[in-house]
């Protein structure tokens, strides 16, 4: 057999990254790994390291990485090394390399605090894989924060119990792990140090999230989120994704108590119907769902919803369909996010019989988006004439307008004003996906 071939440690990379928050935030913590290695980050074109962090939530997402590969691999700079990471690493491993040979190496979303040993595993020739979930953190393998721009990630929560019978997560993620308080307590600081004023708090099902605080006593998410509160420097809270049976009532508390609590809930429901929620295995009803939402109202009445849904579902019917509209309609949504049930192998709904039609599955989808779309549009137009702080993000396209983020998570655009800046401002128009805003105040130029 040939002997394999070695090439010198990269010295730059970059990370794509795709999917979920989660991704984006473990995207970000692999570039500060490489930095203190003292790789440089670089442009997808001439980095001597591309790491596609993937997605395996929806065939789709899965399938994208292998059109990436082949585009990677024959780039015009000459071929870099390629990483898969994120959970089709995790969920296909060794596969991988052989379906696609341009791929170098494979780390599971547990493993990648091993990347440098990985790289140069890599380097010497020999495909490197690493797809293991040991029971030690990896997190405590990392380097801490060096990069946070004024909205930050920080993962509290991983891996998922629930077992919906379409979702993968349970199985590319493991089960529930929540990172310690102190570890979450030390993080945020640092984010903070960096310039964050804004923290999301990322879990699968980040609600679940439980831990002992620095007495010993066992605190749930809200818990968490009122200590944070007490973070001088730190304005901004909000986490997701959450299931809504583990909503509990000290976390609805806190949404009408804990000011930097932002009013934004993602909290999907799925569908409109109780016999598909049964045999999604969501263990929650639709009245129960509504009730919640209700009670949450009740404590923070301006709260923005958000969920998620899925049309589809193999034995879904017509009338069935009609349900989840009615929900959506019952709920009134700031946004939310809808799909077309992708059958996953592995998975109890994949051998489902019924599964449901291509054409029927995309014309619920368009009268379902054209719903939460329309109430997304009414959402944004009753926040105008309001006056509400913005978070300021980034640059807008056109020269001094600057880019930020509502209370409600709405995207603002304003003149004037830096990143990092938190204006007040009164929104003066809104358009279906964004809102336009006038400074309130005498701000630095
Ligand atoms: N098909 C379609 N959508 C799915 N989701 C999870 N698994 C699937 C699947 N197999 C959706 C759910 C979940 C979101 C992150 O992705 O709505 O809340
Ligand atoms: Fe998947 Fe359900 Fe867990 Fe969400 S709650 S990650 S949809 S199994």
């Amino acid at each position: 057999m040939a002997r394999p071939m070695s090439r010198p440690v990269p010295k730059s990379f970059h990370v794509k990254s795709f999917g979920c928050q989660m991704n984006v935030y473990d995207g970000t913590r692999m570039a500060e790994l490489m930095q203190e290695q003292g790789m440089v980050e670089a442009g997808a074109d001439d980095a001597e390291l591309v790491v596609l962090n993937t997605c395996h939530i929806r065939e789709k997402a899965a399938e994208k990485v292998y059109s990436d590969i082949g585009r990677i691999a024959r780039r015009d700079g000459g071929k870099p090394m390629i990483a898969v990471a994120g959970c089709v690493a995790q969920a296909e491993g060794g596969e991988i390399p052989r379906r696609a040979k341009a791929v170098d190496l494979v780390v599971g979303p547990q493993a990648y605090h091993n990347l440098p040993a990985l790289i140069a595993e890599a380097a010497s020739g020999t495909k490197a894989i690493d797809t293991d979930m040991p029971a030690a953190s990896k997190f405590d393998a990392l380097p801490s924060r060096r990069n946070a721009g004024p909205s930050a990630f920080l993962t509290v929560q991983e891996g998922c119990n629930k077992f919906c019978t379409y979702c993968v997560v349970p199985y590319t993620r493991g089960a529930e792990v929540s990172r310690p308080w102190s570890a979450v307590v030390v993080e945020a600081r640092a984010l903070v140090e960096r310039g964050a004023r804004e923290i999301t708090l990322l879990g699968q099902n980040v609600n679940a999230w439980t831990g002992e605080d620095e007495a010993g006593r066992t605190q749930g998410l809200d818990g968490l989120i009122r200590a944070l509160d007490r973070l001088p420097g730190l304005e901004r809270i909000r986490y997701t994704t959450s299931h809504p049976n583990d909503m509990t009532d000290a976390l609805i508390a806190a949404h009408g108590e804990v000011e930097s609590l932002m009013p934004f809930l993602h909290l999907p429901v799925q569908a409109g119907s109780d016999r598909v929620l049964k045999a999604m295995n969501r263990a929650h009803d639709v009245a129960s769902y509504l009730r919640l939402i209700e009670r949450v109202r009740a404590v923070r009445p301006d709260i923005a919803i958000s969920g998620d849904f899925i049309v589809g579902f193999p034995g879904e019917t017509d009338a069935e369909f009609e349900e989840t509209l009615a929900v959506v309609r019952a709920i009134g949504h700031a946004q939310a996010f809808s799909f077309k049930y992708s059958p996953r192998t592995g998975t109890p709904a994949a051998t489902m019989t019924e599964q449901v039609a291509e054409a029927v599955m995309h014309d619920r989808l368009q009268r379902l988006q054209a719903l939460l779309s329309e109430q997304q549009f009414a959402f944004n137009r009753a926040t105008v004439g309001r006056s509400c702080q913005v978070l300021i993000e980034r640059q807008g396209k056109s020269p001094g307008q600057m880019l930020g983020k509502s209370p409600w998570l709405q995207s603002v655009l304003i003149d004037g004003g830096r990143i990092g800046d938190l204006v007040d401002v009164e929104i003066v128009a809104a358009g279906p996906v964004s809102l336009n805003g006038r400074v309130t105040e005498r701000i630095a130029a």
